[in-house]
């Protein structure tokens, strides 16, 4: 696991893009797995930024989202599908049509999730996916207790997560769905580079706890310490409680110029 430990505001965005362009240079059409969550969204302004340069091209990409919540409304502004294609879709040249998401809103939702699973094995399966991190712990959608082998499926979110999000419903906890489907932590480890992005002192515990605490369904991140190439962008506040931080520091300052992410 690479730590990355940034001290300018904007770095954490720009180097987590240099990954992805580097990704997309060697191979146009790769399968690029999104997140939501308010840590990526400094990842999508630099594609969009780069695209909007010309540099950059996601034309022949594809992507899928890890999550999605059950039961809102197809226009509902924080269903994940609309939210991704605000804050993603919408700032890149990627086909709309060659995004995917689980469907909260089927009738048979754990046929949906195996629809899902199907999709993203028919593609050739995620080259690199992008992650947040929740407070206690969770990626994708997937709470403490949550199998560290799980498949997509139907998962029922904490309070914990629904107050966090409760931002995104004007403040209303009840607003916020129960239930939700995600890519399960099996999935998550079938991509072939993980990327996760943390930022503000609120993550600092669950950071520690992803890249230093023994591997356990009680911080569901944590089992990201099983995959052989992840990448965990940084800033200050969220490294606050990493015990081997000046180590990580110097190794990333020590790097080799021709190592990329
Ligand atoms: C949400 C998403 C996760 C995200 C997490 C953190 O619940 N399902 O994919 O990583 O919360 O979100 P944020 O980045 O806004 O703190």
């Amino acid at each position: 696991m690479e730590v990355v430990i940034s001290t300018a505001p904007d770095e954490t965005g720009k180097l987590a893009a240099d990954a992805i362009s580097e990704l997309l240079r060697r191979q146009p059409g790769a399968v690029l797995g999104v997140a939501t969550g308010s840590s990526p969204l400094i990842i999508y302004d630099e594609l969009g930024r780069r695209v909007a340069q010309g540099s950059l091209s996601l034309a022949r990409a594809h992507a899928f989202m890890l999550d999605e919540y059950v039961g809102l409304p197809a226009d509902h502004p924080q269903r994940y599908r609309n939210v991704i294609r605000e804050q993603f879709i919408d700032k890149v040249d990627i086909d709309p049509k060659q995004v995917y998401g689980p469907d909260g809103l089927a009738d048979d939702l754990a046929g949906a999730c195996e629809a899902y699973e199907r999709a993203i094995a028919d593609t050739g399966g995620i080259d690199l996916q992008i992650l947040g991190i929740g407070t206690d712990g969770h990626i994708a959608f997937n709470e403490p207790g949550s199998s560290l082998a799980s498949r997509t499926r139907i998962k029922t979110l904490t309070s914990q997560t629904r107050r966090d999000n409760a931002r995104f419903f004007g403040g209303d906890v009840d607003a916020v769905p129960l239930h939700c489907l995600t890519q399960g932590i099996g999935t998550i480890l079938e991509s072939r580079h993980l990327v996760l992005v943390a930022s503000g002192r609120r993550k600092a515990e669950a950071v520690h706890q992803l890249v230093e605490g023994p591997i356990s369904a009680m911080w569901p991140a944590t089992a990201l310490q099983l995959h052989p190439h992840v990448t965990v962008f940084l800033d200050t506040a969220a490294a606050s409680r990493l015990q081997l931080a000046s180590y990580y520091i110097e190794t990333y300052q020590g790097k080799p110029s021709w190592q990329g992410f």
